[in-house]
Formats: C-alpha cells, sequence, structure tokens
C-alpha cells in the first residue's frame, strides 16, 4: 500500500496558512504556490536512490554521492497542477514534463478528460503526478489511469491539499501510489470542495472568477 506523507515542515504549514486565505491575490497565491511545491519536492524526493562518484576537490580525490536511478517525469493536471510545475524543477531540472488536461463536471464531479500530452520515453521514467486540490480522488484518479494504459508506473501523486475522501480514493484505486500533501483537510463541502481548503485552486492562480 502507497503511504500518505504529510509534509508538515513548519515553512510549508506558514506558507499553506497564506494560501489559504481569501485575500491573498494571484500574484502571492502563484508564488505560494510555486514556493511549497519546491519544499514538498524536497520530501518526495527522499526515497531517491544513490551512487557513489569520484569527485577531484582542490585538495584531494574523494568519493561523493549522486543520484542514481530512473529520470524523472512530471505530470501536471491541468489546469490547476501547472503551477507547482516550475518549483519542482527548480530541485529536478532535467525532467521532463506531460500534460493531462481534466476538469471537473461541476454537477456530477467526475473528471473530464481534454488533453494529454507527454514525453516519448514517459514509460522509462519515475512519474510524480502534481495538482494542488485532491477533493473527491476523481481527477487523480484518472490521471494514473491515463498513464497505466499507456504504459507508465506513476509512483507518487503530489497534492497541496487533499480531502480524506480523495485520499481514499487514490488508495482504493491505485495502491501503489504514494501520496504527499501539504495539509490534509476535514471534509468535503456539499459541493465537493475541500472542507476549509482554500476555493477553486485554477481560478485563484489564473485570476479567473
Ligand atoms: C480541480 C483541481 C483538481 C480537481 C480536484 O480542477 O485542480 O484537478 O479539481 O477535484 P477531484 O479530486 O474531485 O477530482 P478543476 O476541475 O477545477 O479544473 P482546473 O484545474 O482547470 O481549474
Ligand atoms: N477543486 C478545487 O480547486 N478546490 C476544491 O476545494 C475542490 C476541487
Amino acid at each position: 500500500m502507497g503511504r500518505l506523507h504529510v509534509c508538515d515542515h513548519p515553512l510549508i504549514q506558514h506558507k499553506v496558512t497564506y494560501l489559504r486565505d481569501k485575500t491573498t491575490e494571484t500574484k502571492q497565491f502563484r508564488e505560494l504556490v510555486d514556493e511549497i511545491s519546491t519544499l514538498m519536492a524536497y520530501e518526495a524526493t527522499r526515497d531517491f536512490p544513490l551512487t557513489t562518484a569520484k569527485v577531484q576537490t582542490p585538495v584531494v580525490e574523494a568519493e561523493g554521492r549522486i543520484i542514481a536511478g530512473r529520470m524523472v517525469g512530471l505530470i501536471p493536471i491541468l489546469r490547476a497542477g501547472l503551477g507547482m510545475v516550475d518549483g519542482v524543477l527548480k530541485l529536478l531540472p532535467s525532467a521532463r514534463v506531460g500534460h493531462i488536461g481534466l476538469y471537473r463536471d461541476e454537477e456530477t464531479l467526475q473528471p473530464v478528460e481534454y488533453y494529454v500530452s507527454l514525453p516519448t520515453d514517459v514509460a522509462e521514467r519515475e512519474l510524480i503526478v502534481l495538482d494542488p486540490m485532491l477533493a473527491t480522488g476523481g481527477s487523480a484518479n484518472a490521471a494514473i489511469s491515463i498513464l497505466k494504459q499507456r504504459g507508465c508506473k506513476p509512483t507518487k501523486l503530489m497534492c497541496l491539499i487533499a480531502a480524506p475522501e480523495g485520499v481514499k480514493a487514490v488508495q482504493e484505486a491505485h495502491p501503489e501510489i504514494d501520496i504527499f500533501v501539504a495539509a490534509l483537510d476535514t471534509h468535503l463541502n456539499e459541493h465537493g470542495y475541500i472542507v476549509p481548503g482554500l476555493g477553486d485552486a485554477g481560478d485563484r492562480l489564473y485570476g479567473t472568477k
């Protein structure tokens, strides 16, 4: 069973509080999503395997450690997942980025697919799916299924705010996925919004509505 990691570093918790604040304007909201994504990437890469490498310092030849293992692919779920990409790329600058476009039907809360574009070598990469909000889990589950249908093995899902309902849905549908969240909130309201949440992440990132 994949694990739920709540990234409770004080810097992350501090920034999430300002992210939730309804008076936080688009510019600052975008900056906070970017910064929190960088900090979470640090946590989500903690298990990356290392190998030894020789390094010539100005003094002697020494043995250092470098990252081994598979190359990384980032898969933001459009639109809101796009806001997390640059923050993660700051720590993983060689990662390739694939895009999955999904929107949640406001009535049924079911995800509707409208775009998929993935790197050609996506199946060989360690994939991290990015989306700030994990509400019912429908969008994350659909994105992970789309990747699996194309022969990929996504291993991680990184979200800023999650509802317990969404975590449970992903753990049931895709039990191998490790889920990283900055905050685990209490519940979903009758409109499928996370409570206390931060409202509509896409609208707050892009100033729509
Ligand atoms: C939001 C969010 C997730 C989804 C979460 O996207 O970014 O993708 O809702 O809800 P779920 O867990 O119930 O599926 P939205 O559909 O609003 O699209 P947007 O990113 O284009 O604004
Ligand atoms: N999508 C959002 O952007 N916010 C929520 O609270 C739920 C789904």
